[in-house]
């Protein structure tokens, strides 16, 4: 009996002991928390800021859209047509398409191609020289990273395969002089370079530093004597005082915006380089816009273009036409989803069988 009174004692005792060490390490913890640890963590504000906004914003469709948006997102391969070595057969060897080229069909994950000659009419002159391959809905393999070729040049760019769009939608055609207003670090300026159909390229970043990644980028993916041609230009000025350096001139310009960036959201909604409206006077009278971002707010989408509009006219009695771009959502709806009836421009919305985007394009016709 006495045996076994000091056993239960001596249990208890080495109980006291580890609740003692757990409490203390507990406190240690505690304490390092309190010193290294916000409050409240930027991610976890963005999410409740976007749970309200994106609840009344998008209804039904905000459970999933937020389940894609934390969870690891898709890319696509941009190819290189600079590199001597494209590296196709390896990427369909693994499984994927270019989706711009080809076609998901009907059933499953299959892909279909679109023949040339059965294709409906279609207004945009999709460049047949961009491609961007993507593993088909549902498959979330990752891309191995890009070989150099001889000339040290690599293969493809991976990016969101949605940041296509917009370039696709620019509608780049031959001896065009385009505007690449926020370029940095560079994924559309590269899939514009790939058209190998552009007249005069100014391409511009405010950030003097994403303006030093952008090059190096270029340097990785454009061979040096292409680089230092005169009909490129790399610039960092403000592109909201774009007006006031160089107007009337360019026959494309493609403003894709600072925005929330709503997958690593971090920042304020207020900065929008689009609602100075400046912008618009860089592209000549018939020259067209496109406005883009990676976001899904309606403050920094659809807003910011009304808002534009309006003021191009009251400030520049310059006025824009805005062009649909429902064939290209006809067109790529079964590799991406679109988000329905928005009444201005068009969205690609995160989706766990297609987790590309958000991203968010408008195009608008300068008509003076
Ligand atoms: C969404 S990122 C552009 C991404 C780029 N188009 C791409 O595809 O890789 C927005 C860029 O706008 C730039 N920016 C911000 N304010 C600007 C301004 N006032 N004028 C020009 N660029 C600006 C930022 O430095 C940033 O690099």
């Amino acid at each position: 009996m006495m045996a076994l009174y000091i056993d239960i004692n001596r249990l208890l005792l080495r109980k006291v002991k580890d609740l003692r060490c757990l409490t203390q390490i507990r406190n240690r913890v505690k304490e390092k928390w309190a010193a290294t640890r916000p409050k409240h963590p930027p991610t976890r504000v963005a999410l409740q800021h976007f749970d309200a906004t994106y609840t009344a914003q998008l209804g039904q469709l905000w459970p999933s859209v937020r389940i894609a948006l934390l969870s690891e997102r898709k890319y696509g391969a941009l190819i290189n047509n600079f590199s001597q070595d494209a590296g196709f057969a390896d990427l369909e060897a693994q499984g994927c398409r270019d989706f711009i080229s080809f076609r998901d069909g009907e059933a499953g994950s299959s892909f279909e191609h679109i023949d040339a000659n059965s294709q409906q009419p279609f207004p945009l002159h999709l460049s047949q020289n961009i491609r961007c391959f993507v593993f088909p809905k549902g498959d979330t393999t990752r891309f191995k990273p890009a070989k150099p070729d001889q000339f040290g040049l690599l293969c493809y760019y991976l990016m969101d395969a949605a940041s296509v769009l917009p370039c696709l939608a620019l509608d780049v055609q031959e001896g065009h002089t385009v505007l690449d207003l926020c370029a940095a670090p560079g994924g559309k300026t590269l899939a514009l370079l790939q058209t190998h159909m552009i007249g005069y390229l100014c391409i511009n970043d405010s950030s003097v530093s994403r303006t030093l990644r952008l090059k190096k980028v270029l340097q990785s993916y454009v061979p040096k004597q292409f680089l230092a041609d005169d009909r490129l230009r790399i610039t960092s000025f403000d592109g909201t005082k774009w007006g006031e350096i160089e107007s009337n001139t360019f026959d494309r310009v493609l403003v894709d915006v600072p925005c929330t960036t709503d997958r690593h959201s971090l920042m304020e909604d207020d900065n929008n380089i689009f609602s100075k409206s400046r912008t618009v006077q860089a592209a000549c009278p018939g020259g067209e816009i496109l406005y883009s971002t990676c976001t899904l707010s309606l403050n920094q989408n659809l807003n910011v273009v009304e808002q534009g509009i309006y003021l191009a006219e009251k400030n520049h009695d310059i006025r824009l036409q805005v062009v649909s771009l429902q064939h290209l959502t006809k067109m790529f709806r079964n590799t991406f989803h679109f988000a329905p009836d928005l009444h201005l421009g068009e969205m690609v919305i995160p989706h766990l069988t297609a987790n590309f985007g958000p991203i968010y394009l408008c195009k608008l016709r300068r008509l003076n």
